[in-house]
């Protein structure tokens, strides 16, 4: 059965028929470009949910009872439908979240490969085999095997700035361990999380393996983080939200990936030229609505004057429009989150920080600011952004940078620019983060790489092969021969 296209809404998936809400109740998904309806999804009631909840649950022992080359034959049929079907789901992704055709196209692709690489590693786990003698007392004749097995029924619950990635980052580890699978999707991005189920169903996902659930995470996210038929979480979004979704799960694994406040911290001997075109693009792009744009800027005093000036030539080539014409800067996902970064900026200039570069504030849209001698009492400081806005702070040495790094509440990625290796190392060494980059900028991946939060902005790993680890549990079988 076909997902309906008609009238812009598009169902749910439940047992694989693509359903509407009883009540009929829908939310409307909004183009951030124009504030044009793309669609609407159903608004789901508890007993939907539960319903959809509860069924994932019956059949997941079937599911594990499956043959693990048969769930990694599905994941690549799943890959080579996301393939067929790029340029839809990318147009989707394009109108929902406004990014560039070519950029939310490439999102499709990245995906179908992630899918195709969990596919071949999920084949190989396996678990270990422990003799008994090593502990006194035991004998060789206790043995343990312990054996992976999957947690059950995971709930995975993706944000909307990578709608088709982030979802299937969570999908494919959790299907091919032997879970069986419910998907909230972000609602601004859900469209394009059905259509990418829609690829999944067509690849021959069996009935109830995976079900989904649509409607404001507000009204139908806790009931279903508490679900008693949850047996695990998997969680891509803000702190508060993640931190909010810990404390309601209780005894079940939850994983999560948060928010940060990623620092490029640029040393005197650095190659400013490609120090500070990485700073561009790994703030900018995406208008900096990603979890791992760099955040803040930590430049030596001795360079901070020439290091500004390449980053303002660089956001002076910098195109702002909508995603429809290809800008690099576009419209935020909505007004709200604009309105955060405008206020960021204002406190910012209130409290005397130099604007090296002023953007267009035109509703959601908002150009690239870049502020200069920020200091500590103002909130771009410390507050993530997640818009078109870069703050550089000037230290006068390398502890000053470590000592402001640490003293954040997050701690997911950071940037050192050096020539010398042996700085890099050194200061990577005291930074307390998931990923040091070296001479580059903050960013996810390749995606078989951990990638990973600490302090407020994560808790476990992804990254394929951790994010297959994260789907299993040990069970362990003592033989007393
Ligand atoms: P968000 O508002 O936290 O939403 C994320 C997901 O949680 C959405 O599916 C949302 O549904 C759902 N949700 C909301 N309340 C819930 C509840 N009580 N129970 C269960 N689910 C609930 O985040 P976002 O705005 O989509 O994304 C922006 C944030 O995510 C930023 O802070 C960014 O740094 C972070 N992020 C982190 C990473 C990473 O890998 N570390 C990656 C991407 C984004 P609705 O959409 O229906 O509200
Ligand atoms: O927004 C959070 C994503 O995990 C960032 O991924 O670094 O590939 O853009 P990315």
């Amino acid at each position: 059965m076909e997902l309906k296209r008609s009238q812009k809404i598009y169902p749910y998936l439940f047992n694989n028929e693509w359903k509407e809400s009883d009540s009929g109740e829908t939310v409307q998904i909004k183009s951030p470009d124009d504030g044009q309806v793309v669609g609407e999804v159903p608004a789901m009631s508890q007993e939907e949910v539960d319903r959809a909840v509860q069924s994932t649950s019956v059949v997941q022992e079937n599911w594990e009872a499956s043959e693990g080359h048969e769930r990694s034959e599905l994941l690549h049929r799943w890959a080579d439908e996301l393939e067929k079907m790029a340029d839809e789901i990318g147009q989707m992704i394009h109108l929902e979240v406004g990014k560039t055709p070519s950029s939310a196209k490439g999102e499709v692709k990245r995906t179908a490969q992630l899918i195709r690489h969990t596919a071949e590693e999920g084949l190989r786990t396996h678990g270990s085999f422990i003799q008994g003698d090593a502990f006194p007392g035991a004998s060789k004749s206790t043995k343990a095997m312990v054996q992976k097995v999957p947690h059950g029924v995971v709930l995975a619950i993706s944000p909307f700035n990578y709608p088709v990635n982030l979802a299937a980052s969570k999908i494919a580890p959790a299907l091919i361990t032997g879970n069986t699978v419910v998907f909230k999707p972000a609602t601004q991005g859900a469209i394009s999380g059905l259509l990418m189920v829609e690829a999944l169903v067509k690849a021959g996902l069996p009935k109830g393996v995976l079900n989904v659930v649509t409607g404001r995470g507000s009204i139908i996210g806790d009931y279903v983080v508490t679900h008693p038929k949850v047996d695990m979480i998997t969680f891509t979004g803000g702190t508060s939200t993640g931190q909010h979704i810990a404390k309601k799960a209780s005894m079940i694994p939850v994983v999560l990936e948060l928010g940060g406040k990623d620092p490029a911290i640029v040393l005197e001997d650095a190659d400013l030229d490609k120090a500070a075109k990485e700073i561009v693009g790994g703030a900018l792009s995406y208008s900096g609505q990603r979890c791992t744009a760099i955040k803040r800027v930590m430049v030596m005093d001795k360079v901070a004057d020439e290091l500004v000036a390449k980053i303002k030539a660089n956001v002076a080539e910098l195109t702002v429009g909508t995603s429809d014409q290809n800008a690099n800067i576009t419209p935020m996902i909505d007004q709200k989150s604009a309105d955060f970064v405008v206020s960021l900026i204002e406190d910012a200039k209130k409290k005397g920080a130099t604007v090296v570069s002023e953007g267009i504030q035109e509703e959601n849209l908002l150009g690239a600011t870049v502020l200069d001698h920020v200091t500590e009492d103002m909130d771009v400081a410390w507050k993530e952004q997640f818009g078109p806005v870069l703050p550089i702070m000037r230290v006068e040495n390398e502890l000053e940078a470590i000592g402001l790094e640490k003293r954040n509440e997050y701690g997911l990625q950071a940037s050192i620019f050096t020539k010398r290796i042996e700085n890099a190392f050194a200061i990577a060494d005291k930074l307390n983060v998931g990923t040091v980059q070296v001479n580059g900028k903050t960013s996810r991946g390749p995606d078989h790489f951990p990638f990973l939060g600490v302090k407020n902005s994560g808790q476990g790993v992804q990254g394929i092969g951790r994010s297959i680890d994260s789907m299993l549990r040990d069970k362990v079988l003592v033989l007393n021969l």
